[in-house]
Order: structure tokens, then sequence, then C-alpha cells
């Protein structure tokens, strides 16, 4: 995770020497993946926010959009290039004639890719695929910039790179023990959390949630506002009765002033009844900055907490044992 910043300039080269033509697609795009992989495609569309120009949609199941015709532009992350979600809407958006561009380290994906003449971005192996996220934002950023869907965002990515370096020695392991990150994770610990993203911090809280599962080990949920003020809040009032949970705010400098009165109301109105609770807000200027920012400290936090359990970061047992099962049925 502390390779964040390298991560998102090999991404530029590595979608650069891929050498993908433009491909205009007023269909817009579609990015097809599951966990880790998909996390990437929503990212950019956060980051690409108003600047979409496109209809930008994440599908994280085992078909695409029924709208999907040979005008939209399909692109196919996973890292492992086995996910067979993924190779389901590979195959589908074939069938359908869709345009279509994959990423991932290899795998079947990447041999039906190569034989079916399909670009690919390739990925550096060894990581846990929810370690590559900056290459996939990177790639679904590019990919949306080659199809028309949004502008290119280069020099941008450049930038939020070379900020985010300081953010790591702010909330990296070196960091004081009274850093934000550490203080966030001894918070969270003991507690069951919830996170709560608006806008362009949605994903970024569904990052957060799926990090703590992964990495901490730990049950985790996510909700968005304003939706999450006209129920969840509701049910704080009994949070006492059934567990310790705790809540976490990820606010961004430039949300509806709106929302952002209600982020500070709701995280009032809940504290009596959470074991802790911290409103967060983005830093930087443009939104890809942003949204890396906080996906940076939420991936700290959740190390932090696996770290706090003495538990393993890096393996997923039951995934693994789950996804063995199913290709032996
Ligand atoms: O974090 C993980 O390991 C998972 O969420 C995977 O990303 C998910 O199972 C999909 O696998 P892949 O990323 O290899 O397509």
């Amino acid at each position: 995770m502390l390779g964040l910043t390298d991560h998102l300039g090999d991404a530029l080269w590595r979608v650069e020497s891929a050498s993908i033509e433009p491909q205009d697609s007023p269909g817009g795009l579609v990015v097809a993946g599951m966990g880790g992989s998909a996390i990437g495609g929503a990212l950019a569309r956060a980051a690409l926010g108003d600047h979409a120009s496109r209809p930008i949609f994440v599908t994280r199941a085992y078909g695409l959009p029924p709208w999907t015709t040979p005008d939209t532009m399909v692109l196919c992350a996973s890292y492992s290039g086995n996910t067979e979600e993924t190779l389901a809407c590979y195959e589908s958006a074939g069938a359908l004639g869709a345009q279509r561009t994959v990423v991932t380290t290899g795998g079947r994906l990447a041999e039906m890719a190569r034989a079916d003449g399909v670009p690919v971005i390739p990925l550096p192996g060894g990581f846990q695929p929810r370690a590559a996220v900056a290459y996939m934002t990177v790639a679904a950023l590019e990919v949306a910039a080659l199809c028309g869907a949004g502008p290119r965002l280069t020099s941008e990515i450049d930038v939020a790179a070379s900020h985010t370096e300081q953010l790591v020695s702010e909330w990296g392991p070196d960091a004081p023990e009274d850093s934000l990150a550490k203080t966030i994770a001894r918070g969270l610990h003991g507690t069951t959390p919830t996170i709560a993203g608006a806008g362009l911090t949605t994903p970024v809280a569904y990052r957060w949630k799926t990090q703590i599962n992964e990495n901490a080990k730990l049950p985790c949920f996510m909700h968005e506002l304003p939706e999450l003020d006209h129920n969840e809040i509701v049910g704080w009032e009994g949070a006492s009765e059934v567990g310790r949970f705790s809540a976490v705010f990820l606010d961004d400098s430039d949300a509806h002033p709106r929302v952002k009165e209600r982020m500070a109301l709701t995280a009032r109105l809940i504290a009596p009844y959470a074991q802790a609770s911290f409103r967060l807000e983005t830093r930087g200027e443009t939104p890809i900055e942003r949204v890396i920012s906080l996906v940076l400290l939420g991936d700290l936090v959740s190390i932090y907490l696996a770290t706090l359990r003495g538990v393993d970061p890096g393996p997923v047992r039951v995934l693994e044992e789950l996804k063995a099962a199913l290709a032996a049925s």
C-alpha cells in the first residue's frame, strides 16, 4: 500500500505502452470486474464526476447491463484473469459485438484477449488484487478517455502521485503513534465499523469496508448520505443492545453544502450510540487527488487494525476456499 504513489505513475506508463487505439464509444463505458478489481472502476467514475461525458457503469455480476451495445466499451478488469464473473462478461461483450479492453496480470482473460486481438493492459504480478487499486483506477480513467467517456487526467494523476507521497509520510507506519490513521485504527478496534460516504466518497466508503473485511478480517458495513439519513440513522438507537459499533464519515471538501451539514448533524446525533466516531475530509485539490487521499487513509487504517488484532492482512483464506469449491463444482 505504501507503493501507491509509484503504482499511479507505473499504471500510466503501462497503459501508454499498451498502445491502445482510441475507439469512440457513444454508448459509454462499462467496467466489468469483482472485488478488488472492480473498485478501480467505481473510484475512476467518482474522480471523473461531472466531467464524465458519457455513462460510466460498474458491473459486479455475471452479465452486462441490458443496454450494452456494439457502441459500448467494456473494460474487463481482473487481477488474476481467472474470475468467472468477469470472464462471463468478457464473453457476453464479445457476443454483443461491444468494444473490449482487458486489464489483468494474465490468466484465462489474457489468453482469450490475445486470441481475439483485444487490447490488454498488463499489470505487475505478485500483489493481492486489492493492492493493485491504483493500477485499476488509472486503467479505468485512461480507458474512459480513450473511448470518449471523459477527459484525460494524466497530469492530475501525476500531481496526485506526488501529493500522496506526503500523505504516506504523515499517516504511514513511521508516523507518530498519535497520527491520524493510527488514532482511527485504535478507535475502531473492538468495534464493528460502519463507514458513510457521499458523492465522491461513496465508493471510497465501500473501499474502506472491503479493506477492513479483507485486511483486518472483520465485519464492516457502509452506507451513503443523504440516503442514510432516511433509514440507518434510526437503527443507531438500538446499536448498543446488539453490539459495539463505530462510525466513520467520509466528507469531501467539495461536497454539496447540505450534504456537509447532514454529515455533521448525523455524526452528532449518533454519537451517543457509537463506541467511536470520526469525521474525515478528503485532502487535495483535484477529485482524483481527493479520492486517493481517503483510499490511502482507509487502506492504512485497515492494516493497523489487522496489526492491533494480531492477524495477517495478506491472505484471504475463506475467499480462496470458496473460489476453489466453485471451481470444483
Ligand atoms: O480482494 C480480493 O482478493 C478479491 O476481492 C478479488 O479482487 C476478487 O475475488 C476478484 O478477483 P480478481 O481481482 O483476480 O479478478
